[in-house]
């Protein structure tokens, strides 16, 4: 028997790793599976974007290594983005980070800011990589409860003094995933003044900045904390320009955490291939037009989604944002998410995740992803509607 670290024993039991099972198994007996339980973008990334990347494949020079002092040109892109946008400077050396995608960031920061026994403050239901990369810290996790009643939002008057006292990391995610609930500049200053209190860094991890459907645009949590005193958000290009298989991504904030985390991943890698973030520096400069259509297309499919569901019987909330559904399950299923995605993928070939593979206070709940054509997203309620009835 070989030896294997104890950290490992955390990673392993996961509801997700269950769910492919099961889809494996509908695919092998002969189902044909819409597959709604991942957030991965089907759309196509744009072609100005592959154009630079194809461009730069035949550049020789962009075949080396790629060390952080190359990474200069991507860098200011983002600050030149996020400055446009939000209207606060920032320095392309000090203040950005590249990232092989946001998940390997958020992952690899608490190995920054986490000693053994330290907590990290977690949204729940969130985000399991946000899980994962403290347990591989050897973090404690202090699960954040979100309700409906609370718009999703955690109340931070619950956190026991003796968690507080050693919480080095809260994590925030909105527009939230799973829930798709958003968050206003005060409930980020809220979180800042509990954060200043107990001197905890505050972590946003924000994909969905761009897929919003109505209302305002999403803050930043920079926008709260303007002086970057203990904040750091991570963005990513896999959503809103649907490059998520070339993995970039970014984190803007305070220097000192930028260089911390920095620090952690010069000892991982050496940074993705140069043209991908030349493609991704055409992303960032581009207009408006190619998110502008990714965001329409997932409007046209969420109101297709909720109308359909609508007409079978089972109402579920609009959302404001995401690219998913957050829906109560009906009874008999109301405390067992697992085991109606588990018959679901079985007898009808649709796959969706279940609330509790996102924590606890997910039980109960199933998230669909509106990663498919209206046609499909119509054919996957039909299918549900037949499974309830059944
Ligand atoms: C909250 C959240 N963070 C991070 C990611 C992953 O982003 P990336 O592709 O940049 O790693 C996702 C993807 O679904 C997400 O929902």
């Amino acid at each position: 028997m070989l030896h294997f670290a104890q950290r490992l024993t955390s990673l392993r039991s996961n509801v997700f790793a269950d769910m492919d099972r099961a889809k494996a198994a509908a695919r092998q007996a002969g189902r044909d599976i819409i597959d709604l339980s991942l957030g991965s973008s089907d759309l196509a990334t744009a072609d100005f974007i592959l154009h630079e990347i194809e461009r730069s494949l035949w550049d020789r020079q962009t075949h080396q290594y790629l060390l952080f002092h190359g990474t200069r040109a991507f860098r200011e892109a983002a600050a030149h983005w996020y400055q446009r946008r939000y209207q606060i400077e920032i320095d392309p050396e000090t203040e950005v980070l590249p990232l092989v995608g946001s998940q390997e960031g958020t992952a690899h920061l608490p190995l920054a800011l986490l000693n053994p026994g330290d907590y990290a403050l977690l949204l729940d239901p969130g985000y399991p990589s946000h899980y994962g990369g403290v347990a591989l810290a050897g973090g404690q996790i202090h699960r954040l409860p979100l309700r409906a009643e609370r718009g999703f939002l955690p109340d931070f008057s619950e956190i026991p003094p003796q968690v507080c006292d050693r919480a080095r990391m809260m994590v925030l995610n909105y527009p939230h995933n799973p829930t798709t609930a958003t968050a206003s500049i005060s409930f980020f200053k809220e979180a800042l003044t509990f954060c200043d209190k107990y001197n905890i860094s505050l972590v946003h991890d924000f994909p969905y900045g761009d897929l919003v459907f109505e209302g305002d645009r999403p803050p930043s949590i920079l926008q709260a904390d303007v002086e970057k005193r203990r904040s750091i958000e991570f963005f990513t290009l896999s959503k809103s320009y649907n490059m998520g298989g070339f993995r970039v991504g970014y984190a803007i904030g305070n220097p000192e955490l930028i260089l911390a985390l920095r620090q952690v991943k010069a000892a991982v890698d050496f940074n993705q291939y140069q043209g991908i973030f030349n493609g991704a520096i055409a992303a960032l400069n581009s207009d408006t037009t190619s998110v502008q259509a990714t965001v329409d297309c997932f409007r046209q499919r969420r109101d297709a989604f909720i109308k359909g569901m609508q007409e079978i019987g089972w109402p579920v909330p609009t959302p404001k944002a995401t690219m998913y559904v957050w829906a109560k399950l009906p009874e008999p299923w109301s405390e067992n998410s697992m085991g109606f995605c588990e018959a679901l993928v079985q007898k009808t070939g649709v796959a969706v995740s279940p609330g509790v593979g996102f924590g606890e206070s997910g039980q109960g709940y199933v998230r669909f992803a509106l990663v498919r054509s209206p046609q499909v997203l119509a054919e996957a309620v039909q299918r549900i509607s037949v499974f309830l009835r059944g």
